[in-house]
């Protein structure tokens, strides 16, 4: 692993710093908090944590919509409390990115300001502005459940401006060459402070053209090069991480020749694997994997079951997507957009089968992992927030009042019922062997001893039973047969000669021979490592 850059077998996991935890009982998490929950990250066997946008910011789109590049909203602390968590984490080898958010600005931003009160302002042309709604009509409204239109008449400008997300985020003009520049002092502030990269957002939508749905144009593809020598050139070893949530095809091209993004989520997997689950047949994900094409040696996928935002359906068919609303939104208040705005948890019914099965996949496909915060416990969401924010609430550390998250009074409210923290929480599952934490601890550390977990090696299996994702992952010596029973039954396969003989059970830490013929119970997996 020693020569391989440290991103490609890292684990990582997101975190809303507002609800992780609060140090000044003013109800908000804050970096100190986060700080001092740095001991359990370690615990846990975390490599690298993403912190969700922490500029100031009106919130109305939880700091997505940030109005000034350059500072730490209060309610979090200040640039000191940032460099101290850094030199904190980095003392425990963990790594932090943080978002740039490129695409555009909040509405409340000096410079939208300043473009808005005056046409000859210099920063008139920071922005897109047109005398009619009529232009781009081949882009999609992303926002669906609260956008009418990417225009927004703005009655100060006496023009419209365009936005891909709330109208409340003027889209950034990426063909102004003051603009670029701009970004890339941003990026350069950041990284001197001594953060490990970013996790780039919304990075398809930078530029606009005619006739075209205005998403991947290959003028985004030179910037985020030029954004790429920058950090080569200064920063070696930070990395960009692409939040670009499109095919795979579609997304290869962010890693061009290993000089544009080190890493890309890989979206269409994730609703494959709940397919998977649901339907207990892994066609899905072997299909969406057969379309992913290679990627260059420097690069690696991220993979992830949740996060921030509801499970995105953009990269299902509609039918697809009418059948997983169906299957895990059975409630209209669990749509949102074209998603579902639930926890990885109450989506799967907390079977805890079920659960470690995910994680059981998440952990074994190509690509880095990343946890959503609190999905390591499974906890659960509140659906009486409104939007994503059923999904961002504080993180359930024990059974004391506001599950010691604050000793105030919390910004949110928390997940109630039998998910909510007087039944999951941190403190109760630690310690305890059985516990969903420790499962999801005990695959970390696995994963991170096994070179052939990080690799891009993925051999599909043929072990006669489409109800078991079977499949080889190899790195050098080190071969991994990995089994994954995803139906409700137990299953019978057929190891085909080749892979059959003697191995280490992972789990079990003892020698098993895999003969022909093997029984499966319903939902159960195995980590096999091949004696060589
Ligand atoms: C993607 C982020 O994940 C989401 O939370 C945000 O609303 C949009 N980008 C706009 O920044």
């Amino acid at each position: 692993m020693n020569n391989e850059p440290w991103y490609k077998n890292a684990v990582f996991y997101e975190i809303s710093v507002r609800a992780f935890k609060d140090s000044n009982s003013d109800g908000r998490g804050d970096l100190r908090g986060l700080t001092e929950k740095l001991d359990y990250l370690q615990t846990l066997g975390v490599d690298c944590i993403w912190i969700m946008p922490i500029y100031p910011s009106p919130l109305n789109d939880d700091g997505y919509d940030i109005a000034d590049y350059y500072n730490i909203d209060p309610a979090y602390g200040n640039l000191d409390d940032l460099k101290e968590l850094i030199s904190a984490a980095h003392a425990r080898n963990i790594r932090l990115v943080m978002d740039l958010v490129l695409n555009h600005t909040s509405d409340a931003h000096p410079w939208f300001q300043a473009a808005r009160s005056d046409k000859n302002s210099p920063y008139r042309d920071y922005y897109v502005w047109s005398d009619t709604d009529q232009k781009y009509k081949d882009a999609r409204i992303i926002f669906v459940d609260t956008e009418t239109s990417n225009w927004t008449w703005d009655e100060q400008a006496g023009q419209y401006f365009w936005h891909r997300f709330y109208s409340s985020q003027p889209d950034l003009n990426f063909d102004n060459p003051k603009v670029q520049e701009e970004m890339l002092n941003v990026a350069r502030f950041w990284l001197d402070l001594g953060i490990d990269g970013f996790r780039a957002d919304a990075v398809p939508y930078l530029f606009e053209r005619e006739g075209t749905n205005c998403e991947n144009l290959p003028e985004t593809h030179v910037y985020l090069k030029k954004l790429r020598a920058f950090m080569d050139q200064h920063y070696p070893e930070r990395i960009l991480l692409c939040e670009a949530n499109q095919y795979p095809e579609d997304v290869r091209p962010y890693f061009g020749d290993g000089d544009q993004f080190h890493m890309g989520f890989h979206f269409p997997i994730m609703p494959r694997i709940y397919m998977a689950l649901k339907k207990g047949r892994f066609e899905d994900v072997a299909e969406i994997m057969r379309r992913t094409p290679p990627i260059p040696e420097n690069c690696q996928w991220c993979t992830f079951l949740r996060n921030h935002d509801e499970l995105t359906l953009e990269m299902v068919t509609e039918e697809e997507r009418q059948w997983m609303w169906e299957q895990y939104a059975p409630d209209p208040r669990m749509k949102l957009n074209l998603g579902i705005r639930r926890r990885l948890a109450p989506l799967l019914d907390n079977d805890r089968r079920k659960l470690e099965l995910a994680n059981s996949l998440l952990f074994t496909l190509p690509g880095a992992p990343i946890i959503y915060y609190g999905d390591e416990i499974g906890m659960g969401d509140n659906l009486d927030l409104f939007d994503r924010n059923g999904v961002r609430t504080p993180m359930q550390w024990d059974d004391s009042p506001n599950a010691g998250f604050t000793d105030g009074t919390p910004f949110s409210e928390l997940v109630k019922g039998r998910l909510g923290y007087q039944r999951i929480n941190v403190a109760s599952q630690v310690n305890d062997p059985d516990s969903l934490f420790r499962s999801v601890k005990r695959m970390i550390a696995l994963r991170k001893k096994h070179e052939a977990f990080g690799s891009s090696s993925m051999e599909w299996v043929d072990a006669g039973n489409p109800h078991v994702a079977a499949y080889i992952r190899q790195h050098g010596a080190d071969t991994m047969l990995i089994l994954n029973n995803l139906s409700d039954a137990a299953q019978c396969i057929r190891i085909p000669q080749e892979h059959q003989g003697s191995y280490l059970d992972l789990f079990a830490a003892h020698q098993t021979t895999i003969a022909n013929e093997l029984t499966f119970p319903p939902y159960s997996y195995l980590w096999l490592q091949k004696h060589t």
